[in-house]
């Protein structure tokens, strides 16, 4: 396996831009692009709203656990890993051994402007979306902090965030043991 091919996984909070960031990121390192919640979506047949709705947000997490182990290429993929794939005990762990992990980071405010009149995730639909959002922010993010370099996302040009990303990545690739 040559570094250069070592799977990259984006992990932070919902709406740091982790498909953006992603999609240009794979574009420049000609990797493939893979965005969790959409694998889950293809196999089930359904949008990650209604997989909530009818078995569950535990049924959603294990179809996450599943796309992490057997789900997508072992090597040359860029993945934006859905917000909360990192929190279930032993994710961190599996997406480390598999390749490098990196975490988007904004501040809150930037982040209910992003999301807060967006519709598909199931986790805002709740009366009052701004309130759960601060909470899971709240919740979450002394573990997002544990998760690798974390990378800020807010008031700084695509590019130069995916050329920051690609600096650590191939900082650490260098040194990743399988
Ligand atoms: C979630 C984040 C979402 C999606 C699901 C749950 C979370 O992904 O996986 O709605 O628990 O934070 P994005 O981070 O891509 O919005």
């Amino acid at each position: 396996m040559t570094v250069a091919a070592i799977n990259l996984y984006l992990v932070g909070f919902m709406g740091t831009g982790k498909s953006t960031v992603g999609r240009q990121l794979a574009k420049q390192m000609d990797f493939q692009f893979i965005d969790s919640d959409h694998e889950i979506e293809r196999g089930q047949g359904k949008p990650v709203s209604a997989i909530f709705a009818e078995e569950g947000e535990a049924r959603f997490r294990e179809l996450e656990r599943e796309f992490i182990e057997r789900g997508h290429p072992e090597h040359g993929c860029v993945v934006a890993c859905g917000g909360g794939l990192v929190v279930p005990p032993g994710m961190l762990e599996l997406l480390r051994g598999r390749g490098v992990v990196i975490c988007l980071h904004a501040p809150i405010e930037a982040i209910l402007e992003r999301i807060m009149h967006t519709t598909h995730r199931p986790l805002l639909q709740v009366e009052d979306p701004a309130k759960r959002l601060r909470e899971l922010y709240a919740q979450r993010e002394e573990l997002y902090r544990k998760t690798g370099t974390m990378v800020l996302t807010d008031n700084r040009p695509l590019r130069e965030i995916a050329a920051h990303v690609l600096r650590v990545y191939r900082q650490e690739a260098a040194q990743f043991k399988r």
